[in-house]
């Protein structure tokens, strides 16, 4: 059995400058980014390539019709590499953008075997969330079937990754706070994974342990805080993208993409509104095993952040609730538009859609358990 794979290569540099040095940045290479995070660092470059912003093809996550457009847009050049520097919006558009072949996004999920790569594919986060610089998953809204779904291949593996701090100096809070609860979903879904190796352990719980590091210093000093662990939440991200990029995602995203495709919740909020709910469901299902070594991993760094007191009687997850609370106060379903009659499609969606991360979640879930737990998140 595979133990783990850590591709691609990561580097890091203090600056893009230094970067764009280094890596000969010029006419061969085309940037996907948007146009705020351009100006106000990479503009100074005086940079020979292309520069596409990806809002001029649409707003919000990414679509299959967006996608397309800015496939016919970088066709125009002759690029040898792609350099993504964005969200994982970004990102996931340019793991397509680096497949040669097909034109029509519908084509390459039907073919997702046969893809290949015809340009070499350099990724720079600018989210401490997604982790998407070390997958090979591009997770795009297909608009036909109104729901999100995970493209899956080899060929969609960035070339490198590249962590550059400095970008996160523009980030706002808000998306801070849900791209890192991303993070952390991503981290406690892989460690719950039944494939969930040694390894890939290693690097979920190092996220978890950095993640809730900072969280009990924003709950201790207020949201700006976050800002002096910048460089930790990316690497927190990066490393929580290794786990899950070994084993995969479980019931929180799987149930999290039927509201982000019809209502477009951010991603990182989607997967929040199920996260707490889902790890109480599990709770309830298991007894010991990983699910109780998880929750005395959660309470060790809670308390060790000043964060509840090792006697408390409260249990892990509950106080995981009041401190996620402090860095963004959860919402409910019905407060993005949601309304009854979605609870049924959502959970029917959910079953017929999502099997590829459902297969990974902790312990089998029911139709009826995913339709409760919408039905609690209303
Ligand atoms: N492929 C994967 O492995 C994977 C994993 C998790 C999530 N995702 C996908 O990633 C997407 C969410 O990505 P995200 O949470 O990084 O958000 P995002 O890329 O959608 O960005 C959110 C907003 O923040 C802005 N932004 C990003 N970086 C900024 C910066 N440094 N300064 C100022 N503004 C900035 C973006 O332009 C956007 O408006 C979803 O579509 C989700 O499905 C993919
Ligand atoms: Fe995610």
């Amino acid at each position: 059995m595979k133990q783990i794979l850590i591709k691609p290569e990561i580097h890091s540099y203090d600056t893009f400058h230094t970067f764009a040095a280094e890596y000969a940045l010029g006419e061969q290479d085309v940037i996907l980014t948007n146009e705020y995070i351009y100006n106000p660092i990479m503009a100074a470059e005086d940079l020979k390539c292309a520069v596409i912003y990806q809002e001029k093809y649409g707003t919000g996550e990414p679509t299959d019709v967006m996608t397309e457009a800015i496939l016919e847009e970088v066709r125009k050049y002759d690029a040898r590499r792609i350099i993504a520097v964005g969200g994982g919006t970004i990102i996931d558009i340019a793991k397509v953008l680096v497949l040669e072949g097909a034109d029509r996004i519908d084509d390459m999920y039907e073919n997702m075997a046969e893809l290949k790569k015809g340009k070499e594919l350099i990724i720079i986060p600018t989210t401490c969330g997604t982790g998407s610089e070390v997958t090979n998953i591009a997770v795009l809204n297909r608009t036909k079937l109104g729901t999100k779904q995970g493209m899956v291949s080899q060929a969609m593996f960035a070339d490198k990754a590249v962590l550059i701090p400095e970008f996160l100096g523009s980030l706002p809070y808000k998306v801070f706070a849900t791209s890192s609860i991303d993070a952390l979903v991503h981290a406690v879904e892989s460690y719950l994974n039944p494939d969930a190796t040694v390894f890939s352990e290693m690097y979920s719980v190092k996220a978890i342990e950095m993640l809730l590091e900072g969280y009990c210093r924003i709950a201790e000093e207020g949201t700006e805080a976050w800002k002096k662990d910048a460089e930790k939440y990316l690497i927190a991200s990066n490393m929580a993208g290794i786990g899950f990029s070994n084993n995969g995602c479980g019931a929180v995203h799987a149930m999290a993409y039927a509201i982000g495709g019809k209502y477009h919740v951010p991603h990182g909020e989607s997967n929040y509104q199920f996260f707490v709910p889902v790890l109480k469901l599990y709770e309830r299902k298991v007894t010991g095993g990983k699910m109780a070594e998880l929750k005395n991993i959660l309470k060790a760094c809670m308390v060790n952040g000043g964060f509840g007191g090792a006697d408390s009687d409260e249990s892990a997850i509950d106080l995981l609730r009041s401190l996620l609370d402090k860095v963004l106060p959860a919402k409910k379903m019905s407060e993005y538009g949601v309304v009854q009659e979605d609870i049924v499609p959502f959970a029917q969606s959910t079953v017929d859609n999502q099997q590829r991360l459902l297969k990974n979640s902790h312990v089998p879930l029911s139709q009826d358990e995913i339709q409760a737990v919408y039905q609690e998140c209303l």
